[in-house]
């Protein structure tokens, strides 16, 4: 058997909606305040997408100026993922249209892990490189959650943005790139955190309850799940790839919550200034949360050549994934 090739990231881009609303605009919609939200999640504002903008087209742009940064052009591209829970349609995917519209000659699809999506795609991605079996795979994590929730419930419509974050994975040198990934999944939390598929909801002539159009959330539960998941995963990850938390240069944690990040953080024995963290300008973006906050943090010069770096999401499943990698 060959050995399977180093894969990393050579490329990263990001494309947020232009439209900023802030916690105040919010004060007019819910019974809420500019203070709880900042003090309970660390949010101040987030993008909303425009009503004609789609996950395809946040997706697209991200995906085009990840291929940009790479010094690539999307003939160079043999596959795309886009990890996703806000398609406008279930078929044709996300994927497909942004395969179209950049031009990219090769396969397609959506992968769906709730806000754990980046972590999925970024692992999937990698094995093809890895295995041979494909040069550039472009992974996109894209959401427009804003138009899931309901806007008249406060312990949801607060926490969530739009945007989408994309990256090139393809051949690096060997003891570079993703070192070792864990990925988890227990579906025993599925009524926490949920959305329907209507059209394949089974009614069993019952009448809809209204609550399954949008996102429903317990919360309480989400928090304490994130809290203990989140260093419990990137501690395995870590350890597969022979590591351990004092040597990552730059934790990149999904941008759900301040109070979850840094009490992974803590839990990780990882100082503020080794977290980035951007939560109080774009809120939750879901599967776009990562590849956003990555791509802020190589813009900041925060990256270099051989730094360590730990991703870590968690979402709806309950899913969970880490991704240890060497830049
Ligand atoms: N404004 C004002 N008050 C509010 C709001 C709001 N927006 N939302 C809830 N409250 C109230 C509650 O009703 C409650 O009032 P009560 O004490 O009278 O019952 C009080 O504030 C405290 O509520 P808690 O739920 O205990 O507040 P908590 O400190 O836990 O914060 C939060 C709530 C922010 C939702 C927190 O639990 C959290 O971040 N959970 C994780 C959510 C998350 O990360 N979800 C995304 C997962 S990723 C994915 O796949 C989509």
């Amino acid at each position: 058997m060959n050995t399977p090739r180093a894969a990393g990231i050579v490329g990263v881009g990001s494309c947020v909606p232009d439209r900023v609303m802030t916690n105040r605009e919010l004060e007019a919609l819910v019974d809420t305040s500019d203070e709880w939200i900042q003090e309970r999640t660390g949010i101040r504002e987030r993008r909303i997408a425009a009503e004609s903008e789609t996950v395809a087209d946040l997706a697209t742009e991200a995906g085009r100026r990840a291929i940009a940064q790479a010094g690539l052009t999307p003939a160079d591209l043999d596959l795309v993922i886009v990890a996703t829970v806000s398609s406008e349609h279930l078929f044709p995917t996300t994927a497909n249209l942004v395969q179209h519209r950049l031009g990219i000659n090769g396969g397609a699809f959506d992968l769906a892990a709730g806000c754990t999506g980046f972590a999925y795609g970024l692992a999937t991605g990698a094995q093809f490189i890895a295995a041979g079996t494909a040069e550039h795979v472009l992974v996109i994590g894209a959401d427009v959650l804003s138009r899931l929730v309901n806007w008249k419930d406060r312990d949801t419509c607060v926490l969530f943005g739009d945007g989408a974050g994309a990256v090139v994975v393809g051949p690096v040198e060997a003891g570079r790139g993703l070192l070792a990934f864990d990925l988890g999944s227990d579906g025993g939390g599925r009524d926490l955190l949920k959305l329907a598929c209507l059209n394949n909801y089974p009614q069993n002539g019952q009448p809809l309850d209204d609550r399954l159009r949008f996102i429903t959330m317990n919360g309480r539960e989400v928090y304490r799940f994130a809290v203990n998941v989140m260093g419990e995963s990137a501690q395995k990850a870590l350890a597969k790839a022979g590591l351990t938390s004092d040597q990552v240069d730059l934790f990149v944690p999904h941008q759900a919550n301040i109070r979850i990040i840094d009490a992974a953080a803590k839990r990780l024995g990882m100082p503020s200034e080794r977290v980035f963290v951007n939560v109080e300008r774009y809120g939750n973006t879901s599967a776009a949360s990562i590849p956003i906050a990555l791509a802020e943090a190589v813009e900041q010069g925060r990256v270099n050549a051989g730094d360590l770096l730990v991703f870590v999401g968690f979402g709806a499943g309950l899913t969970w994934g880490s991704c240890v990698l060497r830049w």
